[in-house]
């Protein structure tokens, strides 16, 4: 049986985390994370889950799909967990992987949260960083092994980790984990599991030719959609601005300054229009961090950390931030370039409005951009609002909602050209927040690793 959007919805019937059937450990974890009641994913996804069913289940971006893969196999895992010493105790039972290193840090330390009344063990590993402190987490056992595949595949060459006692398999972002880039590494990977599991592949989209190739190394798989296919999240607005590829960046900095916007994720296609984006608004005054791929893993790290906690209003980043990450409360996401793939704009524009917050989307798109717009709204199957550049209000004596880490500079441009279009209400992103699910801001990154992350070159790095 395959279970479609309304077969799946009628699953929908337990309203708390304890009628879903979790351990008592996992419910206290889940107090005092200030989850209260369940999001429509991880109630239609926990009972399958718990069934044993293979699934591909799709949900908008920030709608708790880790919990929702995560719960489960560790209430899975209860029976098997044990204080002993020996790592034969600890073998690995769920292999959960991410396409991107950040992500799995994330994935990690919400498995920590979750599993942190219950004596299993988790790790994680990825590329980039020094294999030794991985290599004696992975001697010591552990039932939960979260990782990119390159530096997994690693490990198992080595034989640092065997994988053979594997019941669990998800692919998180699993779109992108099944695309040609992530494929071959996939395919050795697979190789080195019992065929004998549960495979469990989410991700905010997918498209057709991943539901064919997904079918082949899923058994009698379900599909759970909470959402219609590809939908960006619901509380984003989303708005495209005209703007001349050579204006764009005075543009940024102007509809920063007039809707007040304290912090944002700002995306280029490339690495070198990140590093050149980033320098300039840093030699604007504005405080301003960077993150791709050819950065060191320590100063990716910092890049994300020294944002997440409010040092710099201002994150340029590629399509390495698009996916999965968390950065609470961040009110605002602009695509100072639109993505070549336009599933990358669902994911860019879910750093923002997330866990029932709402959160504000800005495309620059310049004429040559046309049809990546034409391609994203036939994707997202919605039309975006266009709109002028807003006008630069006077001062206003009230201090902004989020503390900045610096005023944006008085120099910003007020003359950006524009075509003559409408000038629509300026909305504030953070007053119109809905109530929402409570969230901790989290410890810094870095500061969890132990001992203190060693930088390898970044073509090293797997
Ligand atoms: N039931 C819940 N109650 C309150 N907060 C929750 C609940 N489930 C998840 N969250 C929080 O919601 C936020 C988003 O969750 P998560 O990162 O799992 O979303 P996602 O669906 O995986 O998004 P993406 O598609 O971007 O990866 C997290 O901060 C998480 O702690
Ligand atoms: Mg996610």
């Amino acid at each position: 049986m395959e279970v479609g959007e309304n077969t799946a919805a009628a699953l929908e019937v337990a309203t708390t985390f304890a009628e879903l059937g979790l351990a008592p450990e996992i419910l206290r974890a889940l107090d005092d994370m200030g989850y209260s009641i369940p999001t429509p994913i991880q109630k239609q996804a926990i009972p399958l889950v718990l069934a044993g069913r293979d699934l591909m289940a799709q949900a908008q971006t920030g709608t708790g799909k880790t919990a929702a893969f995560a719960l489960p196999l560790l209430q899975k895992m209860v029976a098997h967990a044990n204080t002993s010493a020996s790592p034969a105790r600890h073998p690995v039972r769920a292999l959960v992987l991410t396409p991107t290193r950040e992500l799995a840090i994330q994935v990690h330390e919400s498995v920590v949260d979750y599993n942190k009344y219950l004596p299993l063990r988790s790790t994680v590993v990825f590329g980039g960083v020094d294999m030794k402190a991985q290599e004696a987490d992975l001697r010591g056992g552990v039932e939960i092994l979260v990782a990119t595949p390159g530096r997994l595949l690693d490990h198992a060459g080595s034989k640092m980790v065997q994988l053979s006692q594997v019941q669990f398999l998800v692919l998180d972002e699993a779109d992108r984990m099944l695309d040609m880039g992530f494929m071959p590494d996939l395919k050795r990977i697979l190789n080195l599991l019992p065929t004998k599991r549960q495979t469990l592949l989410f991700s905010a989209t997918f498209d057709d030719s991943i539901v064919g190739l997904a079918k082949s190394f899923l058994q009698n798989p379900l599909k759970v959609e909470v959402a219609r296919r590809n939908t960006a999240a619901e509380l984003v607005e989303q708005v495209v601005h005209r703007v001349r590829e050579d204006d764009k960046m005075d543009a940024l900095l102007r509809v920063i300054k007039a809707r007040e916007i304290s912090q944002a994720l700002v995306f280029t296609r490339t690495k070198i229009a990140a590093d050149k984006l980033g320098r300039r608004l840093q030699k604007r005054g504005v405080p301003t961090g960077i993150i791709h791929g050819d950065k060191a893993q320590v100063e990716r790290l910092a890049a994300l950390d020294g944002f997440k906690q409010g040092k710099v209003q201002l994150l340029v980043a590629t399509d390495i931030a698009a996916r999965g990450l968390d950065i609470v409360d961040l009110p605002c996401v602009f695509n100072f370039e639109l993505p070549y793939a336009a599933e990358d704009y669902v994911h860019r524009i879910g750093r923002t409005g997330r866990a029932g917050a709402s959160g504000l989307a800005i495309s620059l798109v310049s004429p040559e951009e046309e049809r990546l717009l034409v391609a994203i709204r036939k994707f997202i199957n919605r039309d975006l609002v266009e709109a002028p550049l807003p006008e630069i209000a006077p001062p206003r004596p009230v201090a902004p909602a989020r503390p900045v880490a610096a005023d944006v500079p008085a120099n910003v441009p007020t003359d950006v050209k524009q075509p003559d279009v409408k000038q629509p209400d300026v909305k504030q992103p953070d007053a119109e927040r809905q109530p929402r699910m409570a969230r901790p801001r989290r410890e810094p990154v870095c500061a969890l690793l132990q001992p203190p992350i060693k930088p390898v070159p970044p073509d090293q790095a797997t």
